[in-house]
């Protein structure tokens, strides 16, 4: 089993990640820790600890992260999520307490006491990542690798960036730049696994209580992706992140060099995103991949496999 820590801010897609995560015997979730994203720090955190007392998994500790951006100020994704960051069926219970620890100081203990590296899927901004390796480099050898949801060729906050990238971009650049392998599932592939409307029908009857409230978090998160967006259905962004690690053979990719745009007026935290090798190709440059950047995926698979988890 690969032993994971989910970096996260539920929110509806990050709430279904989490429940993915948790049901797989591929993976080992050893902590969920929460950053500040689609609502404030502290409801995230209180709603990582409600999904995870539907999941029956308490024994997960849950690390809350920092209120705010490595710089700037607080953003949200309300427009998206709503008030509660969960907003449409009623939210689980919450049945235990979030952690003493910080999620600086829970992702430490849980990399040192482990004997294997551990794999970070970081499903929201990167403000408690890159504050990690800022605060502990001596433990990023410990880490395996990081399977994200973030970035993409194009944007969905921005015309130009991705709404984890762009909430966050400096966190984002540290991150891409630590030298750690990073598995990236952006707007390019996560905008290809959706679900459609007569798919989360049967999702919701299918199995029990997990399975129903899964499905009544995708008919409210699909609301934006309708009005918004005009997709064929709900997209689930932040699910392929856990997905590329438990069924890697559904998603096609390219290893690539990517970067974080910082001080672009229009294109401010954008990836930029050399897929086709240009930096080596023309200006002989030796370019580092630091990226295996996901570009499509089998959707009829992975809304079979996600049925199948929950
Ligand atoms: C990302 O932003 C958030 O709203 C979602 O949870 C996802 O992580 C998509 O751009
Ligand atoms: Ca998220």
């Amino acid at each position: 089993r690969i032993p994971v820590i989910i970096d996260c801010d539920p929110g509806h897609d990050d709430a279904i990640a989490i429940l993915w995560a948790v049901s797989s015997p591929k993976l080992e979730v050893r902590a969920v820790t929460t950053v500040a994203g689609n609502q404030s720090i502290e409801k995230v955190t209180d709603n990582a600890v409600r999904i995870l007392t539907l999941a029956g998994a308490r024994n997960i500790p849950v690390g809350q992260g920092f209120e705010r951006p490595l710089l700037g100020k607080n953003h949200d994704g309300a427009v998206i999520h709503g008030e509660t960051g969960l907003d449409g069926p009623p939210r689980p219970e919450a049945g235990f307490e979030k952690s003493p620890l910080n999620s600086i100081a829970l992702m430490e203990r849980i990399i040192e006491e482990s004997s294997e590296k551990i794999t970070i899927i970081a499903l929201g901004p990167l403000s408690n990542v890159a504050r990690f390796l800022l605060v502990r480099p001596d433990l990023k050898k410990r880490i395996g690798q990081i399977s994200m949801m973030g970035g993409g060729t194009y944007g969905n906050w921005t015309p130009a960036a991705e709404f984890n990238i762009w909430d966050d971009p400096e966190a984002a650049n540290i991150v891409f730049q630590s030298g750690i392998p990073i598995i990236m599932a952006g707007l390019d592939v996560t905008q290809k696994a959706y679900v459609t409307d007569e798919e989360n029908d049967i999702l919701k009857q299918q199995g029990g209580r997990v399975s129903a409230y899964v499905g009544q978090l995708i008919e409210y998160y699909r609301q934006y992706h309708y009005k918004v967006e005009g997709f064929p259905g709900c997209t689930l962004h932040d699910p392929c992140a856990v997905a590329a690690l438990i069924h890697p053979e559904i998603f096609e990719s390219v290893n690539c060099n990517v970067d974080v745009e910082l001080h672009g007026t229009l294109t401010r935290g954008m990836t930029v995103i050399d897929k086709i090798g240009y930096l080596s190709k023309i200006f002989g440059e030796d370019e580092k991949k630091n990226v295996k950047f996901l570009t499509a995926v089998d959707r009829n698979a992975f809304v079979a496999n996600l049925s199948r988890a929950i």
